[in-house]
């Protein structure tokens, strides 16, 4: 399973992306506000830090200005992945995306329906938002276990469903379960997942317990 950061915090990224984990990012215009940077400068520096994906999201709601502008966030870098939003208008410029060969990334997904078109129009990934869905009363979970079913049902379906909108390790290892391609999850949940309390009470006892031996390894 492939690990994105939900990220434009560069130094962040860098941070996270020392411990060789971290296989993309992903961002969207929220986050791009939040940074307060030029959204053209910040991609172009996260794609020099990460070999992985990196997906920038087009800000026009029609087919022709969302192409435009994919074109041009593709021309930053190779890893670029052109984020577009599932609309009709969206679907459409994907299909051409596909066409020449540019990467891109369906979000706002909310059904199964919605990411079966993304599917047929030719999306390199799907993202189905997990949180969103929760906190609407639904189950964001069974959503990816009904985009799982629909893909492998299909042969010529070669989309990767990314799961989105992550609020909690527990949803990282349910997509795991589910069999998503990859999640995309903000750092203050990746630097969750390397811990557990028991881990650090364990730690603590061991070390403890070394440090009574008074033995070195070394
Ligand atoms: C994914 O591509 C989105 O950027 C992100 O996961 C949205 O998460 P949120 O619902 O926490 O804003």
């Amino acid at each position: 399973m492939q690990l994105f950061l939900d990220t434009t915090d560069t130094a962040v990224l860098k941070d996270l992306a020392a411990t060789g984990l971290v296989d993309g990012v992903t961002t969207n215009p929220t986050l791009i506000a939040k940074s307060g940077r030029n959204m053209l400068e910040v991609i172009a520096e996260i794609c020099a830090i990460v070999e992985g994906p990196v997906s920038a999201e087009v800000a026009s709601m029609e087919t022709s200005g969302m192409l435009a502008e994919g074109r041009k966030l593709a021309a930053i870098a190779p890893n670029i992945v052109v984020k577009v939003p599932l609309t009709r208008d969206g679907l459409v410029a994907v299909r051409e995306f596909y066409a020449e060969g540019i990467q891109t990334n369906v979000t706002l997904c909310f059904s199964a329906a919605q990411a079966l078109l993304a599917a047929k129009a030719g999306a390199s990934y799907i993202s189905p938002f997990i949180g969103r869905l929760d906190d609407h009363g639904a189950v964001g979970m069974d959503l990816i276990t009904e985009i799982r079913a629909i893909y492998d049902n299909y042969e010529g379906f070669d989309t990767e469903i990314l799961a989105a909108s992550i609020r909690t390790p527990g949803h990282v290892a349910q997509a795991a379960m589910a069999g998503c391609d990859c999640a995309t999850i903000p750092p203050d949940v990746f630097n969750a997942l390397f811990k557990h309390p028991l881990t650090e009470r364990g730690l603590s006892q061991f070390m403890a317990d070394w440090k009574g031996t008074g033995q070195s390894i070394l």
